[in-house]
């Protein structure tokens, strides 16, 4: 039987070296991330090779088997993208956001302010992730929940913030007071790089 989707494996990205000096983000929780990211490239390469292996015309088990590795899949590859969005935007000074991503906000909540104030909001109310995404149907960010890898991203969305608020990316250095690792995070993102993202999807303010 012929496969029904093109499967290549992929390699874990390399962290850039600015992630090992952050401020109030310490090298081992940067690592922390950095293990469970290379574990859900790994888990993706795994399961899309044994879906390949399973034979869709047998009924039953099979579709079992096909639910359980698919709804995975989502988890892993949740948790690749995620945290490629997450080290690639952090190991900057924080500060308002300027440009492009300066202007959206400010037109899609009001205030810089405002924003920050509901970003924080969610990220101290989900279970894995808060998100500032760009909502392409409506054209206009919001500041998205989610509770796991893979809940709860919704179509046509495009992230340009990911907040990780798992407990492995605050517990080594703040253990139960979440509130302040997000203020760290706010405090290394690097708007350069929100502002390459914004005006490479072509979103304009
Ligand atoms: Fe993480």
């Amino acid at each position: 039987m012929s496969l029904a989707f093109k499967f290549e494996e992929i390699t874990a990205r390399e962290l850039k070296p600015e992630l090992y000096e952050l401020d109030g983000i310490s090298r081992a929780t940067i690592e922390a991330h950095y293990k469970l990211y290379e574990g859900y490239v790994n888990k993706r390469n795994e399961i899309l090779a044994r879906l390949a292996e399973v034979d869709r015309t047998k009924a039953n088990q099979v579709y079992s088997d096909v639910r359980a590795l698919k709804v995975d899949l989502t988890f892993a590859i949740g948790g690749i993208k995620n945290h490629e969005i997450y080290f690639e935007h952090l190991g900057g000074g924080g500060g308002d956001p300027k440009g492009l991503m300066g202007d959206l906000i400010e037109r899609d909540f009001g205030s810089v302010q405002a924003w920050r104030t509901d970003l924080k909001a969610t990220g101290m109310a989900g279970r894995g992730w808060a998100w500032t995404a760009y909502d392409w149907d409506e054209g206009r960010l919001f500041n998205y929940v989610g509770d796991a890898q893979n809940t709860y991203p919704i179509w046509n969305a495009t992230p340009l913030i990911a907040l990780d608020v798992y407990e492995h990316a605050y517990f080594l250095d703040y253990q139960t007071d979440r509130a302040s690792y997000i203020d760290a995070f706010l405090n290394n993102l690097d708007w350069g790089v929100v502002n390459s993202w914004v005006d490479g999807y072509g979103i304009r303010p």
